[in-house]
């Protein structure tokens, strides 16, 4: 019986033409209620947001209550494809049954209890992550931007504990374009304007080469003082800018003859959004320090994490750093089921070949409206050329009409992630949605 439910439930998902996708309201489900007991509507919900909110984001006009597997629903109970995932955090599909069931079993559990004693979650989440990415350590933290920075630090002292540079005088090299998020030390090594200007003073000891430039990077780790290069193998959020093949594999050895720690920033990359466990696999290359996050609880919890050996894991001693949530029970439970539901479900099988797909079929777009197509498995890019009439941005907002939803990067890009269950049927409707929107500007 339960079989025959979801058999029709997905033939009835798969036939849903084009035009019925919107405005197809679901009679069960209540819209965002008032206090009062009255519906909110979409408008009312931005005017509120824009009233009481500080004004830091500039969502697209959709305002979703619901998520299941790809698909989102708004308030008035419209379906969509989610062509963003958050950013690749909902690579698991929205509300994943296995990370929620451990969501809700440990946070009626134990949910914190801070770094101050043990519990019985925290070893068991280390020992099967550091398994799972062959790394001598993990140092658990909640977002992407502390990971990141926790790399940073694990780096300084490194560099003045084991590599022996001066105090205070070690150095981090970063890539043109990079984004690592907003805390004054990521926005320091920023090159994007809108992410520094106005922000300064900056951390000092950060420098800047250009991304995918291996002679450029040659010549900066030849100062003695460089303790670091920290780079994502595809930069997302500078519009899924992929290097070479064989950059990678350069940096590793570079950094090797240099003696200098390559840390990778796989918040976005990693966890089998680009069709392999980690991005750097796409060339066996093994970084001295992976971050990562996002994707890490699926989408549910802040959960980040960065993994490295010894050497430079145990330069950080008690008391150095910390975090009263990161390592909390609820995180390592989320995080052990984000991790299983990758693996169990291939979904770096699965975004590799929906990803091909996907490419393959953008490639067939008009090229003088889609200049570019670009990406690894389910993370990718077209870059749309702008005219009098259209942007990127009104390419969202049609392609919103039309029931998937994506985001704009920088004007002219529009990036394509689903979340990495996307299946082949889901894949040629989103496409299809994708070829009558193009073809109608
Ligand atoms: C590559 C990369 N690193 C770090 C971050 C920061 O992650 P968070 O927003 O969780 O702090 C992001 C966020 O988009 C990212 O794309």
């Amino acid at each position: 019986m339960k079989s025959m439910i979801l058999q029709l439930a997905r033939s009835l998902r798969s036939s849903a033409s084009l035009g019925l996708l919107r405005g197809v309201h679901s009679a069960a489900r209540p819209a965002s209620t008032h206090k009062s007991g009255k519906s909110v509507t979409p408008e009312e919900i931005y005017a509120r947001e824009h009233k009481y909110g500080a004004h830091n984001y500039h969502p697209l006009p959709v305002a979703l209550e619901r998520g299941e597997g790809v698909y989102v629903w708004d308030v008035e109970g419209s379906r969509y494809y989610d062509f963003l995932s958050a950013y690749s955090a909902v690579n698991q599909g929205h509300c994943h049954p296995k990370i929620v069931a451990a969501l809700t079993a440990q946070a009626s559990k134990l949910t914190l209890t801070s770094r101050a004693f043990y519990n019985d979650v925290l070893g068991a989440y280390e020992e099967y992550v550091t398994a799972m990415f062959g790394y001598d350590k993990v140092l658990p933290m909640n977002t992407g931007v502390e990971g990141c920075e926790t790399a940073c630090k694990l780096a300084r002292k490194w560099a003045y504990n084991v590599k022996g540079v001066p105090e205070n005088k070690a150095k981090i090299i970063f890539a043109d374009g990079n984004f690592w998020g907003r805390t004054l030390a990521a926005i320091s090594s920023s090159t994007d304007p809108s992410s520094y200007k106005g922000f300064g003073p900056f951390m000092p000891g950060f420098e800047l080469v250009p991304f995918n430039d291996i002679s450029a990077l040659e010549k900066a780790l030849q100062d003695p003082h460089v303790a670091a290069f920290m780079v994502e193998p595809i930069q997302g959020e500078a519009g899924v800018v992929v290097p070479d093949a064989g950059y990678l594999t350069k940096v590793r050895e570079l950094c090797t003859r240099h003696n200098v720690l390559w840390i990778a920033d796989e918040v976005q990359t990693g966890l089998a959004r680009t069709g392999r466990r980690l991005a750097v696999d796409h060339e066996q290359a093994r970084p001295d320090i992976v971050v990562l996050g996002k994707a890490l609880s699926g989408g549910v919890y802040p959960v980040s994490g960065v993994l490295c050996d010894d050497e430079v894991m145990l330069t950080i001693k008690p008391g150095e750093h910390g975090s009263t949530y990161g390592g909390n029970p609820v995180a390592c439970r989320v995080a052990i089921a984000a991790l299983q539901v990758i693996e169990d479900e291939k979904l770096a099988d699965n975004a590799e070949r929906m990803g091909q797909l996907l490419r393959s079929e953008l490639g067939k777009l008009p090229s003088d409206i889609v200049t570019a197509v670009r990406g690894k498995g389910l993370l990718n890019a077209v870059v749309i050329k702008e005219t009098k009439d259209y942007d990127a941005w009104k390419v969202c907002l049609r392609l919103r009409d039309n029931g998937l939803l994506a985001k704009p990067t920088h004007g002219d890009i529009i990036r394509l992630a689903p979340p990495l269950i996307i299946n082949e049927s889901q894949m040629r409707e989103c496409v299809d949605i994708i070829h009558r929107t193009v073809t109608s500007l």
